[in-house]
């Protein structure tokens, strides 16, 4: 008896941190781990796997289930002991897993593993919106009973709560990032001599942030401002702007005057809090630490540190990028020198020294290492409008960087299209799109190679891929 009250009182305080725990936590994946965790925890169970409700596809699939030597699982509603589950929306207790009518032997064939009995749950926010299934394998020295259905019940509504939450955090950010990525492109395509400009500045500025340690919130901030900090330029007239010779004196005042446009600019958007500071950053990328920049004059503490890394990036990018009609593109060396002999005028010494150190520089470099992989693709040519099943192509990525990825087909496809991409990495994806640069024949007849660079990918999905890409060694 006064062990029962003992696991009651320890089953209740792991669901107390749990809850708190959960309502805390921002990202998906460690988001899962937990309730996965937890779960093996709570029921002292051998194995869990959580499973989330594809809504585009009406088909469940494995998110966590470190377990498992299958990497994912994709179940229909209706299939299997899962699947029943979620389409059900009832829980169900099997004691013998073989004399199920749901269990699927071949999993357990494949891996050798022995399941003996499944608890499986289904996730439902505010009482019946599924999220997804959470299934619990082999209860260790006993079997299941009512007490622990209606723990996981309880544990999984919160779950579902939970996920509901982060998966609209996600979807808010997503709506932010594209409204975000498109303001840089507009400003980008103002002028062809200076396409990609905002794009590279905010690659440069993200390796920056992430290369001085700064949190994940800073090195969004960063990102952003970056893409955004010329957006004042829409209010210059293109005959300045694209002005090919000497500016007078007015027609540079004028430029100047596109740094007080971004701040008027970005004031007016209402950004969430997290993201506030972005106006006064993007508009103060041409201060200089001395005081003699633009739009206001700051001085070195005044200026804040993440439009100093702005600043050093949009400089050097500027003289690096391809000629403009005015001036010759310059070399590595002669931009970094520009860079150092402004240390302690126009830039923050410190800043521009780690810069060099550290070769943020090297940002082109960086992006086209690549890893050797196996990984699963779907891809819609020329994404437009609501995509069919059929329309989905399959294939195996070979290769992956952050930068794009190179995959086996047995079709020709033409380079320049851009094409709808999904990548299933080991328990994520990520959508993007792409757009084909080669496609060349294969040693193996009627197989062709094309290699894909991402044009318009997420921040959230960059830096997933690049957490993935972090852990697996490079091969040059
Ligand atoms: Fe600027
Ligand atoms: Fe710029």
């Amino acid at each position: 008896m006064k062990d029962i009250i003992y696991s009651d009182k320890a089953n209740l305080e792991t669901i107390f941190s749990l809850t708190r725990a959960m309502i805390e936590e921002k990202d998906l994946y460690s988001l899962l781990r937990q309730i996965h965790d937890q779960t093996k925890q709570v029921l002292q169970v051998d194995r869990c796997t959580i499973f989330l409700f594809d809504r585009d596809r009406n088909e469940l699939w494995s998110w966590v289930s470190p377990d498992l030597e299958i990497e994912e699982i994709r179940l229909p509603l209706g299939q299997g002991i899962a699947g029943w589950v979620a389409a059900s929306k009832e829980a169900l207790m099997i004691a013998n897993a073989f004399d199920s009518p749901f269990f699927d032997p071949t999993w357990d064939q494949k891996t050798g593993y022995c399941t003996n009995n499944i608890l499986s749950v289904p996730m439902l926010a505010r009482g019946s919106e599924l999220v997804g299934v959470i299934e619990a394998i082999n209860k260790q020295g006993s079997n299941f009973n009512d007490y622990d259905r209606s723990l996981l019940m309880t544990f999984a509504s919160l779950a579902a709560a939970a996920i509901r939450d982060v998966e609209r955090d996600m979807e808010r950010e997503k709506f932010i990032d594209s409204v975000v990525r498109s303001f840089g492109e507009t400003i980008d395509a103002r002028s062809e001599f200076t396409a990609g400009h905002s794009q590279r500045v905010a690659t440069y500025v993200r390796n920056f942030a992430q290369a001085l340690g700064l949190s994940n919130r800073e090195i969004k901030v960063a990102y952003y401002a970056a893409l955004l900090h010329d957006v004042g330029k829409i209010g210059i007239k293109d005959a300045i702007l694209e002005k090919p010779g000497r500016l007078t004196p007015e027609e540079y005042q004028s430029i100047k005057d596109h740094a007080a446009y971004t701040r008027n600019i970005l004031n007016a958007i209402d950004f969430p809090d997290d993201l506030k500071e972005i106006p006064q950053i993007a508009s103060s990328h041409h201060e200089q630490i001395d005081g003699g920049g633009y739009p206001v004059g700051l001085k070195d503490n005044q200026i804040h540190k993440l439009a100093k890394i702005i600043s050093i990036a949009d400089v050097y990018e500027s003289l690096t990028a391809r000629d403009r009609p005015y001036r010759k593109a310059m070399s590595i060396s002669e931009a970094l020198e520009v860079l150092i002999r402004n240390k302690g005028t126009c830039f923050d010494p410190n800043l521009v020294d780690l810069f060099i150190e550290k070769r943020i520089y090297h940002t082109e470099l960086r992006i086209h290492k690549r890893i050797s992989v196996d990984l699963a693709i779907e891809y819609v040519l020329d994404p437009e409008g609501q995509v069919k099943e059929e329309q989905i192509g399959r294939g195996r990525a070979l290769n992956l960087s952050q930068s794009g990825l190179l995959f086996s087909s047995d079709i020709i496809f033409p380079t320049h299209k851009l094409i709808g991409l999904t990548v299933y990495i080991p328990n994520d994806r990520i959508e993007a799109l792409a757009q084909v640069v080669w496609c060349r024949e294969a040693e193996l007849p009627g197989k062709f190679q094309v290699g894909l660079r991402f044009a318009d990918l997420s921040f959230h999905d960059q830096q997933k891929l690049q957490r993935y890409l972090q852990k697996i060694p490079t091969i040059g």
